[in-house]
């Protein structure tokens, strides 16, 4: 049974437990029902009081939501802030020496860093950035590995109004470069190398390659992290060690007061056209939707241990690590390895050697450690977990129910929390005191987001029926606009077709007959491998960028533990390669998407035809692909293809 037709057939329901319920932050139905009334009563009322209980503003908003300019929607927006000055010194009076990040290194040595040490670290880095010249409003690419610092590397940027841009450190050389381009960064942050499952993996050595040939012009400066020993060559002038840039830097630093629609970073994510676009986040509305949600969704106590196992290179890093559980004052992990090292058991004895209480992972890794040993949770205690939760992908039954059962004995509520990079914090996901949970199901949206699923016509469907998944009012922590683009802006997300109102998410879902939300995937060409975002464009770019190759078509298949995996269809410029010929040569164009995106982006199957599949009128039948790549017999009509004797030829693995 395929994992969708298995979400069709779930009906298992899952009551909060008398006792998470008695000490949840929200409690019972009647207290979610009673937040979604209050909002809907009184939609800037509900979202001005969540700002002003929950932030600390140096100069109160005296306006909620600024409409006049729709959809360049704004949020309290004379109010000012800063977001590293709610994370770090609004603890300082009560919580100075509690621990704020437990840093788990890729070698299962740990540090723990308070609330104190991180303020010190993060004004030393400041103010060591600011000595560099960067100023408020420059932006700041990060590129590196998933070490505390790179937090402390985050926070500074925001402590000094500067935008920053983190680039995920498996990206190549490639993508860094064009992500440093688009948003013309004064200075990248980087590490010497970063550390996973016991390899080293250069980082500096891709900056190199990025800003060689000249094309970067803006950027002044490269501060490197010595995360090993290794040496790396440094450019004169240019480049300057992490260590020696902060080592004199005062451990105080004042904070840039910012409007609360300063831009406090741009993250870059793929679309259905076109290079990935600079997704670009407010302060005060972004960090508002970080706190909420961990206080509703991971029902946050003081003495939680929080660990959501994301990279900082994706939103999910930025909103569970970098600012939401510092901004409530929590404790969390910051974790720099693999669950795979030393062994298949690492998340489980984190779990028990640091006690944590929620933890945050992806479908994806559930399904892999499922795998590699579906019976090492029970050789560990986890009994200090109280709460589990999922992002990134739609989780079959059967992982939800191993999760549920092996790894929460039955205890823990899974939170599955559907959400975005453009939306920026959690959307719909279970408050989990108050609603009841279904495998497979991210159930109902959170208090506030005017969630919707409706035709093309921007009619609601009837429950039941699959639709676009849209949100009908603008939310505070909704991204602002593409950077540099905002027709682009306008038009990919608040599209005309439904009347240019609503926030259109790029998803189908449906509702069952308790209102309960169920992704279905996406409905462009953009592609979910292991809960990692691609384009399908920016793959088929890659490959005809290489000079064999002279058309390229790439669509997803199902994969068991990558939810999705990645198809490329190519026409190269010479002949049809056949038998060995053809394993070469898919073998170097794997390694080719590789080096030009990075390994994420690698296809798992290349299959080689005389042509692709088109109409007449010269357009590939991507419908045909996708039939193709899973395996499906062809029952429709080809005879309007033009070549209907490549199909034979595409269906051949290699
Ligand atoms: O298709 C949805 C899927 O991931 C997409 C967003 O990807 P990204 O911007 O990279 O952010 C991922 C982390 C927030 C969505 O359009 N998605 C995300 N969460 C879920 C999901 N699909 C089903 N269930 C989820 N819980």
């Amino acid at each position: 049974m395929s994992a969708i037709e298995s979400v069709l057939k779930e009906n298992r329901v899952f009551e909060p437990s008398d006792e998470f319920k008695t000490h949840a932050n929200v409690n019972g139905m009647d207290a979610y029902n009673a937040l979604c009334d209050k909002a809907n009563a009184d939609y800037e009322g509900f979202w001005g009081e969540l700002a002003r209980d929950n932030i600390a503003w140096k100069k109160p908003f005296t306006q909620v939501l600024d409409e006049s300019n729709a959809p360049f929607y704004k949020w309290f927006a004379d109010g000012q802030l800063n977001v590293s000055y709610n994370c770090l010194d609004r603890h300082l009076a009560d919580k100075a020496d509690k621990v704020a990040i437990i840093y788990e290194k890729d070698d299962g040595s740990s540090e723990n860093i308070t609330y104190r040490e991180l303020y010190e670290r993060v004004c030393r880095c400041a103010n060591g950035l600011k000595s560099l010249g960067v100023q408020k409003g420059d932006r700041v690419v990060v590129y590196m590995p998933m070490v505390a610092d790179a937090v402390v590397a985050m926070q500074a940027c925001a402590r000094i109004g500067a935008i920053h841009s983190v680039v995920f450190g498996g990206f190549s050389a490639g993508a860094v470069k064009d992500r440093v381009k688009d948003a013309a960064a004064k200075v990248i942050i980087t590490a010497n190398e970063s550390v996973r499952g016991g390899k080293q993996v250069p980082l500096k050595a891709t900056v190199d390659e990025a800003l060689a040939g000249g094309d970067c012009p803006s950027v002044e400066k490269v501060v490197v992290l010595a995360r090993t020993d290794a040496q790396v060559p440094m450019v004169e002038g240019r480049d300057i060690w992490w260590q020696d840039l902060v080592a004199n830097q005062a451990s105080e630093c004042e904070p840039e007061w910012v409007d609360a629609e300063h831009p406090l970073f741009i993250l870059y994510t793929s679309g259905s056209t076109g290079k990935p676009k600079g997704v670009q986040h407010s302060t005060g509305g972004y960090l508002l939707g970080g706190i909420v949600s961990l206080k509703w969704v991971f029902d946050y106590k003081p003495d939680d241990v929080f660990w959501c196992t994301a990279d900082v290179g994706w939103i999910t890093g930025h909103t569970y690590i970098a600012y939401g559980p510092l901004a409530i004052g929590a404790t969390q992990i910051v974790f720099e390895g693999v669950p795979t090292y030393p062994d298949a058991s690492r998340f489980w004895s984190t779990i028990e050697k640091h006690k944590v209480s929620t933890f945050y992972t992806a479908p994806t890794a559930i399904r892999s450690l499922i795998k590699l040993g579906a019976d090492l949770p029970t050789k560990y205690d986890l009994s200090s977990l109280r709460l589990l939760g999922t992002v990134g992908e739609p989780i079959n039954p059967e992982a939800w129910m191993w999760y549920y059962q092996v790894v929460g004995q039955n205890r823990c509520p899974i939170v599955d929390t559907w959400w975005q990079t453009e939306t920026g914090s959690n959307t719909i996901a279970p408050l989990p005191g108050a609603v009841a949970i279904k495998p497979g199901s991210c159930t109902l949206p959170l208090p506030g987001m005017m969630v919707d699923i409706v035709d093309e016509s921007g009619a609601p469907v009837e429950k039941g029926n699959g639709g676009f998944l849209v949100i009908k009012r603008p939310f505070p922590s909704l991204l602002r606009t593409i950077w540099g683009d905002d027709a682009r802006f306008k038009s990919t997300y608040f599209p005309e077709d439904f009347g240019g109102k609503y926030y259109v998410a790029g998803d189908s879902a449906h509702r069952d007959e308790n209102g309960y939300i169920w992704i279905m995937g996406r409905v462009d060409d953009v592609l979910n491998v292991s809960g990692h975002r691609l384009g399908t464009m920016e793959i088929e770019s890659a490959l005809v960028a290489n000079p064999l190759v002279a058309e390229a078509a790439v669509v997803g298949k199902p994969h068991e533990v990558k939810g999705e995996a990645v198809v490329a269809f190519v026409v190269l410029k010479g002949e049809r390669p056949q038998g060995e010929d053809a394993k070469r040569i898919a073998a170097e164009l794997k390694n080719w998407v590789a080096h030009e995106i990075g390994k994420i982006a690698q296809p798992d199957d290349i299959r080689f035809g005389e042509n692709l599949p088109k109409t007449r009128s010269g357009k590939i039948m991507r419908r045909l692909l996708r039939s193709l790549a899973k395996g499906e017999e062809i029952t429709s009509d080809i005879s309007t293809l033009e070549n209907p004797q490549v199909m034979e030829q595409l269906k051949q693995t290699i």
